[in-house]
Formats: C-alpha cells, sequence, structure tokens
C-alpha cells in the first residue's frame, strides 16, 4: 500500500511579498518553559503559545506524567499538580529530542527520573553528556540502562547545588541544569552558560514564579535553591527564527513585509546580515521592517556560532538567499557537523554550492528553478520553502512533517503575503 502523506505546491513567482505578518511564540522557548511547569506548586497559564507539532509532543508527555493540559488557540494551561509519573516514555521521546529537558525538571520534584536517551539526528550526534554531567555535579546519581537515563538525587531527594561549568555551550543542556538548580539545596553557580535569549526567557518565568536566578543574560548564572516554586501566567517570546526566515524570504522575492509582535534586539547579527545583503530595514520596539528593491541580492559571509553570533538555525535560509546573490559566498557551519543536507536539494534546484569540511561556498546563479525536493530537517525545509517562492515554476517539497514541527500557519503566513502555495 502506498502511503500518502502531505505535501506543499509552491509555485515560484516573480511577486514580491508584501503586506504585514504577526511573529508566532518561540518553539524553542516554549518547549522548556513547558518543561519547567513540572517544577511548579500551582497552575500554570501560558500565552502566545505557537501551534506547532513539538508543542504537541511536549504536551503529551506532561500529560503522560499526569499533569491535566488544556489548549486554547495560542493559551496552554497546565496544572501539574497531578504529576505522578517519573518516566518519560521513548515512544514520546523518540519524536523530539528536546524531550530530554524534563529530566532535569522531574528530577527536581521527586528527587528521581527515567527518561529515553534520545538517539543521533539528522543534523548531527548531538550526545547529551554535558545535561548528565551537569546533574552529576548537581549530586544526582546517573545510571544509563535500557535506553533510559534513571537519575536519582542523594538520600533526602533534593539535588545539592554546586559550580557547574560546561565544556561547551549547550541550550537545552543549560536549561535542564537551570531548571534542575532552582528546586536544589544550596547555590548553583553555572559557568560558560549558553545566552540565547530563549534561555533567559525560560530564566524569567522561573523568577516570575518564584525562583532566584541572579546573572540573566549572561554566562554566569547564580542560581539559590528554593523550596517551591509557584505558578501564575507568562507570555512566551516571539520566534527570532521564525521572524529571520520571513525576512530572508522578504529579501529573496524583493518585497516589502512588516513583521510584528517580534523583538528586534534578538535579531542584531540577522539584521547586520540582511543590511549587508541589501535589505532596507526600519525597526521599532516590537516591529521589523523590511525593504528590498529591484537590485540584486548581495552575498554575506557568515559563520555560525552561540548567540549573539550568528545563529545555526538560520544558515538554511541564508544559504537559500545566497544562492541567487549577485557573487559568491562562504557560510560556515561551526555547531552542527551535518546541517548542509539542504545543500543537495538546493542544488536540484539549480543551485552551485560546493561543500568543503564545515564550510559552503555558494556562487549565487541567475535563477532557480522548481523541483521536487524534500525536507531532510526543520531549516533545511525553511530553506526550500524560500527558495521555492521565487523559483522558475513549481516546487513541490514532501517530509513537510519536520516544517510542521517549527512554522506555525506557514502557508497561512506566506499566502497572507501572496505567495502561492498549497498543502496536499
Ligand atoms: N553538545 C554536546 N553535548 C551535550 C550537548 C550538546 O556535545 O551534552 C553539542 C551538540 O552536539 C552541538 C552543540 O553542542 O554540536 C550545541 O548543541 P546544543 O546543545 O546547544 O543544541 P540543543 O540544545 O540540542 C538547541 C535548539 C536547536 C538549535 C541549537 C543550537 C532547542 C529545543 N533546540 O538545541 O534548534 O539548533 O540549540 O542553537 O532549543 C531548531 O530549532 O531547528 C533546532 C535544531
Amino acid at each position: 500500500m502506498i502511503h500518502k502523506t502531505p505535501k506543499l505546491i509552491i509555485q515560484g513567482s516573480e511577486n514580491p511579498l508584501q503586506g504585514t505578518v504577526r511573529a508566532s511564540g518561540a518553539k524553542n522557548a516554549v518547549l522548556p518553559i513547558l518543561a519547567a511547569t513540572i517544577l511548579c506548586a500551582e497552575p500554570v497559564t501560558l500565552h502566545n503559545v505557537p501551534k506547532l507539532q513539538d508543542v504537541t509532543t511536549l504536551t503529551d508527555i506532561l500529560r503522560s506524567l499526569g499533569a491535566l493540559v488544556t489548549i486554547k488557540g495560542e493559551t496552554v494551561t497546565i496544572d501539574p499538580r497531578t504529576i505522578n509519573k517519573i518516566r518519560a516514555s521513548h515512544e514520546l521521546v523518540k519524536l523530539m529530542r528536546a524531550s530530554i529537558l524534563v529530566l532535569g525538571p522531574i528530577l527536581a520534584r521527586f528527587g528521581e527520573a527515567e527518561v529515553s536517551l534520545p538517539g543521533g539526528c539528522e543534523i548531527g550526534s548531538r550526545p547529551v553528556d554535558q545535561h548528565l554531567k551537569g546533574l552529576e555535579a548537581l549530586n544526582a546519581h546517573i545510571v544509563l540502562e535500557n535506553g533510559y537515563v534513571h537519575a536519582r538525587a542523594p538520600s533526602g531527594g533534593k539535588l545539592i547545588g554546586a559550580p557547574v561549568l560546561f565544556d561547551l555551550v549547550t541550550v537545552t543542556g543549560a536549561e535542564n541544569i537551570i531548571m534542575a538548580a532552582v528546586l536544589a539545596k544550596g547555590t548553583t553557580i553555572i559557568q560558560n552558560c549558553a545566552r540565547e535569549p530563549e534561555v533567559t526567557d525560560l530564566a524569567q518565568m522561573l523568577v516570575k514564579f518564584g525562583a532566584r536566578i541572579d546573572g540573566i543574560g549572561t554566562e554566569t548564572l547564580t542560581i539559590i535553591g528554593v523550596d517551591k516554586i509557584s505558578g501564575g501566567e507568562y507570555t512566551v517570546m516571539p520566534d527570532r527564527i521564525e521572524v529571520g526566515t520571513y525576512l530572508c524570504a522578504t529579501m529573496l522575492t524583493h518585497g516589502n513585509v512588516l513583521i510584528e509582535q517580534c523583538d528586534p534586539t534578538h535579531q542584531e547579527i540577522i539584521l547586520a546580515k540582511l543590511r549587508k545583503a541589501g535589505g532596507i530595514i526600519e525597526t521599532g520596539p516590537d516591529f521589523i521592517h523590511l525593504k528590498k528593491d529591484a537590485s540584486a541580492i548581495l552575498p554575506v559571509d557568515l559563520k555560525t556560532a552561540p548567540y549573539p553570533a550568528f545563529p545555526t538555525d538560520m544558515q538554511a535560509q541564508f544559504m537559500a538567499m545566497n544562492a541567487l546573490a549577485n557573487g559568491t559566498s562562504t557560510i560556515v557551519e561551526t555547531i552542527f557537523e551535518n546541517r548542509f543536507m539542504h545543500v543537495n536539494e538546493l542544488a536540484r534546484m539549480g543551485a552551485d554550492i560546493r561543500v568543503e569540511g564545515n564550510t559552503a561556498i555558494i556562487k549565487g546563479v541567475p535563477y532557480l528553478s522548481g523541483a521536487e525536493v524534500t525536507s531532510t530537517d526543520l531549516r533545511a525545509s525553511a530553506s526550500l520553502v524560500i527558495a521555492a517562492l521565487v523559483a522558475k515554476g513549481t516546487t513541490t517539497l514532501d517530509h513537510i512533517y519536520h516544517l510542521d514541527r517549527g512554522y506555525a500557519n506557514i502557508e497561512a503566513k506566506l499566502t497572507s503575503l501572496g505567495a502561492k502555495i498549497q498543502r496536499v
């Protein structure tokens, strides 16, 4: 039997994207924030929660632990008081690597946790050794058995605050340790902590509910453990990667788009690179307005690195833009070892890209042509969608479940700006 899975059919066009679009809540902020509700002693209401498959996966995990979850549009209410299980099963964890985020909070609240160990994924091997090392520093006893991480706090059931020095910058690793340290006995000092805005958003939510965290937004966090944190309401930050993706789409189509409800302070390097490529950008407290005139896109070199440097999650979209630029550019990927899978698919649309180690050399071509292409991971899919908007002819994109993991209403949003895109 042939299974028919949804595809996107995108009609390339010379029409510029035009209009106004609202940023959704950030996927990579809402996932740790949902996990952090496990720590709370009272119900939590979250606003600006994007409708994404990854959010469904994490709320399914919370339900499987015993939480009551209600979803109404972009508002999600979680009652964590009924959580009575400590095991996150492989069946759910295998759907999304970020599920490892429940490890720290389950362990902190119950003194014990069993979480399926995420495997490698399309973009790299992505070990979680730093998460485990950090929890061990907080005196957890950790055993890996039958594909699960079994973690136990010292007798008395509480983790013990301690210095934690990360060997490398890890976003979810930092988030796991922050969540674990919030209810630990004593003080935890985290050094070489990721400074991504999503880490800051999590820390701010925890502080709002009663956690004691100093140094938020810096690479050294001091967390003084408290007996409990309450609950309440919190609004998730806007998705800077979604915003960046729509900005690249606007550039490619020589469009004129206003993005509302975003935070331009999170996008500084992205905006700087877009200006280099020829974008005319105006920002206000919560909007970005980008215009690209009819002149050619200029090539921009970039190298991915932890925040505030250029985000790996925007690399593929900039590659689509560079593929049509007036000249040659290089993109160096330093975060993940296998995050160039969009290269071959872009090449099938006519792009001229050569990969040498962790560097892609992109020679701009005058046009791309529509093709049948395959999504390989979330951001690779986004790069193919935006390339398809300007390719000559029709592009069919399959395996779009990758896209649905991280982009809320992508067809509706692009269609409202004038794109011709359809799900079949
Ligand atoms: N790493 C280790 N050991 C660890 C943890 C990480 O060696 O214990 C390595 C990774 O293999 C990678 C590097 O450290 O080479 C950085 O990985 P990081 O841990 O920061 O990535 P992550 O936390 O798993 C988050 C985002 C990713 C984003 C990266 C980098 C979430 C849910 N995911 O992943 O988002 O690419 O940070 O900024 O926050 C996406 O949205 O498309 C996405 C992949």
